[in-house]
């Protein structure tokens, strides 16, 4: 008799599921290979190869100038790590924005190049043609409301969004634009906690919030935020379960320390 276990892999179905019988997903994002095997192994359920890697692997201000070799390069490192999370990737500013050809074009490279299992894109009706375009290809798609960094510089400020009446409805009426399309999850940011409960009561898809409450269908975090690796970033909605900036910190100094004491390596680290 065989021992080997097998892993049941995360799919959009399993999602579904999930929501349908009230089990939360947590959802984390993942930029390379190292983090995205402990992630998976842990029990993530998605991992996001965010475009926040522009921010917290290559110091950009904001998400926008990462381009899509790059995302492409990020996906398949945390491809390559994955046994059971879904692998959702975003596409990056400038890869589907205003053309659906280039839209899919831009999603088949991701599908092709780093065997990535979904895509994410910001925005609402805007992008609905691209949308469509992507999921007649067969590539399931997560949406993005809410705050979308892409267009920060329409918005100007990080603050959140939806709070008006009018913007509120929009982004409900987006929500379920997406939905019917065909949209298997959508990503809330930063949105009152009202609204998160609103759209995920209305929607049959899940809601995955980040600064929305506790109301979503799921929750995530940008890990390196998580893991207290960014520590000049401290929003509301972000709980640390780590000091990692500190004890990494720490343990290089000490490291340095040993070096130059020569009390690195000993007699038994050599050979
Ligand atoms: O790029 C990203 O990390 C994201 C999450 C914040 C949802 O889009």
């Amino acid at each position: 008799m065989s021992v080997h276990k097998e892993v049941k892999r995360v799919t959009t179905h399993v999602l579904q599921a999930m929501k349908a019988r009230g089990e939360k997903i947590a959802m984390l994002t993942a930029y390379d290979y190292s983090m995205a095997r402990i992630l998976d192994e842990a029990g993530t359920d998605i991992l996001l190869v965010g475009d926040s890697a522009s921010n917290v692997m290559a110091g950009h201000e904001t998400t926008l100038p990462i381009t899509l070799d790059q995302m492409i390069y990020h996906a398949a490192s945390v491809v390559r790590a994955v046994k059971r999370s879904l692998v959702v990737v975003d596409l990056p500013f400038g890869s589907y924005q205003g053309n659906s050809t280039v839209a899919l074009k831009s999603t088949i490279r991701i599908m092709k190049e780093a065997g990535a299992h979904a895509v994410k894109l910001e925005g609402g009706e805007e992008i609905a043609e691209s949308v469509a375009r992507i999921l007649s290809a067969g590539v399931p798609v997560m949406g993005h409301l809410g705050l979308t960094p892409q267009s920060i510089y329409k918005f100007g400020t990080y603050t959140v969004r939806a709070k008006e009446e009018a913007e509120a409805e929009k982004l409900l009426s987006d929500a379920k634009l997406l939905q019917e399309l065909g949209c298997f999850a959508i990503v809330l940011e930063k949105i009152p906690a009202q609204l998160t409960r609103r759209v995920s009561e209305e929607l049959i898809i899940p809601t995955i919030g980040i600064g929305g409450g506790p109301s979503a269908d799921g929750q995530v975090l940008v890990t390196q935020d998580m893991l207290g690796i960014t520590k000049d970033f401290q929003p509301r909605f972000l709980r640390r379960y780590l000091e990692l900036y500190d004890l990494i910190r720490g343990a290089t100094e000490q490291y340095i320390e040993d070096v130059k004491s020569q009390s690195f390596p000993n007699e038994k680290e050599a050979y």
